[in-house]
């Protein structure tokens, strides 16, 4: 059960806070005979600040550790909206940490040891469902009760700033936590108890994460660093994901000549973005070595690939096409098994079913994937994205067409985050980011050839009813076009091939 207060008691402690019994004062009072030191001229509040942000932080590295585990691809949407949303209120901290003096010292000082075996405990969960409890009901709880009692005890109108930041703080968690009643309504689970147990016992450890921590010999380490535990080899997917057909071979080919294949090209690409956000989980949780700005880009990032993931998923759905009908695979595969398998020696099953779990991203991996994500596949698809929404638009599919447009905007800054980031991975990596641009810049070339003489293999592929892989392409072509004709079917220009 929740740990936090119940409403009724808070507005009974909140009535008059300055005259209440729980009121603290947050400055070290003076000691007769010494002089005033450092430390007593700092609001405790500094201290509390930077605890708090310290477990914020780890419960954004604990979901993402954990993220890849959901199989509901509504679940999987809100696992990654959880990601930005717990990034948000580590944000909010940490600007009122700004506010304070000294605070490029304090924002990211060292802190107790003790709050690392405490958010360790709650990641090394028995089971995914545990993990889900142990988060969000019972350090999420506990971390509600110490904003709560602060709120209340600290002076109204001095410490103002701080109150409204960790009410904000509240209400992204009680958004959370409203999620996970839907959620146990579909999925029951009782927290194991021992489990419960350790946690509560290390948050005993941590006075309830109601006072600040002195700092001990050892300090604290990122969540999960001196642990074993290990994220999935194989994310969770929906049921019907793996794909009975391979349409995205034809959606190419007929893809400069066909606004229709374009169409559903789109809503499917799309769908299959979430692929990325469920990766972009890894770079969170194994990202620890950088700065957290840029796990708040990255933050942002991949809640956006999510919704782009989840805009081409709702597009397929305006037109009844569900993931049953047109499957979820991971991009390893969406060419088609066979071709895959020539390339990568994989197969459907060996993607989907793989158990057990994944070797951390080096620094190196994630330079190269920052790198492939923002300078290759993101600034490549600018022109073939911009096409079609002027097609759409002509073609009077105005939903798609805002889908695309919401999609430049996300992707201009995405573009962004790579440039800004990339110097810093390369020197924590040990890479030589030198030339990087015309590097990229080349690398586009080489994709853009290897799409062409993959263009001329899909150009001889079977097109006839007898070929079910083709008759499924026809099939949601027809779909799309009966619930909704494009204007500019037969007139639109011939545009440019796909960049990869
Ligand atoms: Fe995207
Ligand atoms: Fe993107």
């Amino acid at each position: 059960m929740s740990s936090t207060l119940s409403l009724e008691s808070l507005a009974a402690l909140s009535l008059d806070p300055q005259t209440s019994p729980t009121r603290t004062i947050l400055v070290e009072p003076a000691v007769e005979g010494r002089k005033i030191g450092e430390a007593q001229r700092r609001a405790k509040t500094v201290d509390r600040l930077k605890d708090w942000q310290y477990i914020e932080c780890s419960l954004h590295r604990m979901i993402a550790g954990w993220g890849r585990h959901f199989t509901e691809w509504s679940d999987i949407a809100t696992c990654h909206r959880h990601v930005w949303e717990q990034s948000e209120c580590v944000r909010r901290l940490r600007d009122r940490l700004g506010q304070f003096p000294g605070a490029a010292q304090s924002m990211d000082a060292p802190v107790s040891a003790r709050l690392e075996r405490l958010v360790n405990t709650a990641l090394l969960a028995p089971s995914f469902e545990d993990a889900l409890s142990g988060m969000y009901q019972v350090l999420m709880g506990a971390l509600c009760k110490s904003y709560q009692l602060y709120a209340v005890s600290a002076h109204p109108i001095h410490d103002a700033p701080t109150i409204a930041t960790l009410h904000e703080v509240i209400g992204f968690h009680e958004q959370i936590r409203l999620w996970l009643r839907e959620y146990r309504r579909r999925f029951p689970h009782t927290i194991d108890a021992a489990y419960k147990a350790a946690i509560e016992a290390e948050l005993r450890n941590c006075a309830d994460l109601l006072e600040a921590l002195p700092l001990e010999s050892e300090c604290a380490a990122p969540v999960g660093v001196n642990t074993d535990f290990r994220l999935p080899v194989s994310p969770g997917r929906p049921a019907g994901s793996l794909p009975g057909y391979a349409i995205k071979p034809y959606l190419s080919a007929d893809f400069q000549d066909s606004i229709e294949a374009r169409r559903l090209f789109w809503a499917y690409a799309y769908m299959l973005e979430m692929n990325l956000a469920i990766d972009q989980l890894r770079w969170i949780y194994d990202g620890h070595f950088m700065p957290w700005e840029f796990l708040q880009d990255v933050s942002r990032h991949l809640w956006d690939e999510s919704r782009h993931g989840d805009s081409g998923y709702s597009r397929l759905l305006d037109f009844g096409i569900t993931i049953p009908d047109i499957g979820f695979p991971p991009y390893e595969i969406c060419n088609g098994e066979k071709s895959a398998e020539k390339k990568a020696g994989l197969s459907i099953h060996s993607l989907a079913n793989a158990s057990g779990s994944i070797a951390p991203l080096s620094p190196k991996e994630i330079y190269d994937a920052v790198f492939f994500i923002g300078l290759i596949a993101e600034t490549g698809h600018f022109v073939v994205k911009r096409q079609a929404y002027d097609d759409f638009l002509e073609g009077g599919d105005l939903e798609s067409a805002e889908m695309m447009l919401f999609d430049i905007i996300d992707e201009t800054t995405h573009v962004q985050y790579a440039h800004r980031w990339l110097p810093l991975l390369a020197e924590r990596a040990g890479v030589d980011n030198a030339g990087y641009k015309e590097r990229a810049a080349k690398m586009r070339q080489e994709a853009q050839q290897n799409h062409h003489e993959n263009l001329r293999e899909w150009a001889k592929l079977p097109r006839n009813a007898a070929n079910p892989d083709y008759a499924k392409y026809q099939e949601l072509l027809a779909i799309m076009r009966e619930k909704q004709p494009l204007f500019n079917e037969k007139s639109c220009p011939t545009r440019d091939p796909l960049p990869m």
